[in-house]
C-alpha cells in the first residue's frame, strides 16, 4: 500500500515491518535499526549480501550520537553545514548497534535525511532507522513512490510517498580520520567542493579495490537499469550501435539521429537538475523496450562527478 500517513508507517516499523520512506536521495527500505530481525528482512527482500552494511537514520546530532561515537569539531560543524542534508557519516559504532546492521564493521554509518515526511517519523520514533536504497540489490535506485512499488512493491508493507526525491542521487558517505583529514568513501549528494570549501580544507576521495570498495557495497557493478548500458562519446556509440534500438542518455542537447527513445538530463546544463534525473532516466530508458542505452559523461565537477560514478558503474557488465 502507498499513502502519506506517517502514522501508519510509525505503527508498522515499531512492529518490526519494513516501510519505504522517502529521502532527499533516494527511497529507502526501512526498519528498525536495532532490531535484528527487522535489520535481517531488509537484507533479504533486498537480496542484499550480509558483507553491505546499512546506513541509520536520525533525526538530529544527539541522536547521532547515541549510536556513534562523536567527536571532535569538524564532524560538528559540517553536522551544522550541512544536516539536515545529503551526507552520511562514518563513526566509530556504539554497541547498540547490532552487528548485522554494521555487518560486523566496528563503524557505523549515521545520516539526517533532508525530507519533511520522514523528519517527522523519525520524531516518532525511539529508534533509528536502517535503511538502504529501496531497490533489488546491484538495481538502479528508485527517486519515486511509484519505482519503489514496480520494484519491491509486494514485499512491504507500506510505501510513503513523499513524491519525486530533490536530490535523486545517494548522499556523500564521509570518514573523519583521527587526525581530522576527511575521506569521501563514495561521492553522492553533496558535492567535493561543498564540503572543501565548508571545512576549509582539502578531501580525499577514496575508493578502495573493487574487490574491497571503501564503501562495502560500492561494488564496481551496481545502477543496473535492466539492459546493458554503454558510455563513451555519443557519436561513437550511436554508429556502434546503428543496428540496434537504442535509448540515448545525454546531457544537454538531443544527439544527431533518430533513436527509440531519448533522454535529456539538463538542457540548461545544470548537473544538480542531471543527478536529479539520471536514474528515472534510467530506468524510463530500460522501460522504453530498447535493447541499449548509450550514455556518454557530463562534466567532471560539483554533482557530475558523482553523476559520472553511477555511469560508469551502470555501464560495467
Ligand atoms: O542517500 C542514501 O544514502 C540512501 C538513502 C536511502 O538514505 N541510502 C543508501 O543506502 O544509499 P545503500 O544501502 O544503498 O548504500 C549504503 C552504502 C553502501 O555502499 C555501504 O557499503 C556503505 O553505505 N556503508 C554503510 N555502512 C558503512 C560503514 N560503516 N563504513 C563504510 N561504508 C558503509
Ligand atoms: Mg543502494
Amino acid at each position: 500500500m502507498t499513502g502519506t500517513d506517517i502514522h501508519t508507517a510509525a505503527y508498522l516499523l515499531k512492529h518490526g515491518k519494513l516501510v519505504a520512506v522517502p529521502t532527499e536521495t533516494v527511497y529507502g527500505l526501512a526498519g528498525n535499526a536495532l532490531n535484528e530481525q527487522a535489520a535481517a528482512s531488509i537484507f533479504k527482500v533486498k537480496n542484499r549480501p550480509a558483507f553491505d552494511p546499512l546506513i541509520l537514520h536520525v533525526h538530529n546530532l544527539e541522536q547521532m550520537k547515541r549510536y556513534g561515537r562523536a567527536s571532535g569539531k569538524l564532524l560538528e560543524s559540517l553536522v551544522s553545514e550541512f544536516c539536515p542534508g545529503p551526507v552520511t557519516f562514518v563513526l566509530p559504532k556504539k554497541d547498540v548497534v547490532p552487528d548485522i546492521v554494521t555487518s560486523g564493521l566496528d563503524t557505523v554509518a549515521l545520516r539526517i535525511p533532508d525530507h519533511p515526511l520522514t523528519l517527522e517519523l523519525l520524531q516518532l520514533l525511539d529508534f533509528p532507522l536502517a535503511a538502504p536504497s529501496a531497490n533489488p540489490f546491484g538495481y538502479t535506485s528508485p527517486t519515486t513512490a511509484k519505482h519503489v512499488g514496480d520494484l519491491l512493491g509486494d514485499d512491504i508493507h507500506y510505501i510513503l510517498d513523499g513524491g519525486p526525491c530533490r536530490v535523486g542521487i545517494e548522499s556523500t558517505i564521509i570518514q573523519i580520520t583521527e587526525d581530522d583529514e576527511i575521506e569521501i568513501l563514495r561521492l553522492g549528494g553533496l558535492s567535493v567542493e561543498e564540503i572543501e570549501r565548508a571545512a576549509g580544507q582539502p578531501v580525499k576521495t577514496v575508493s578502495g579495490s573493487s574487490s574491497k570498495p571503501a564503501a562495502p557495497g560500492m561494488l564496481e557493478s551496481h545502477y543496473n537499469p535492466g539492459i546493458p548500458v554503454y558510455l563513451d562519446k555519443l557519436s561513437e556509440l550511436t554508429k556502434d550501435f546503428s543496428g540496434k534500438k537504442a535509448a540515448v542518455i545525454s546531457f544537454r542537447t538531443p544527439p544527431d539521429g533518430d533513436f527509440h527513445h531519448t533522454e535529456i538530463l539538463s538542457k540548461e546544463g545544470d548537473l544538480t537538475e542531471a543527478a536529479r534525473n539520471l536514474f528515472a532516466a534510467l530506468r524510463r530508458s530500460a522501460a522504453s523496450g530498447a535493447e541499449v542505452v548509450l550514455a556518454q559523461t557530463v562534466p567532471d565537477t560539483g554533482l557530475g562527478r558523482a553523476v559520472n560514478d553511477r555511469l560508469k558503474r551502470a555501464a560495467v557488465r
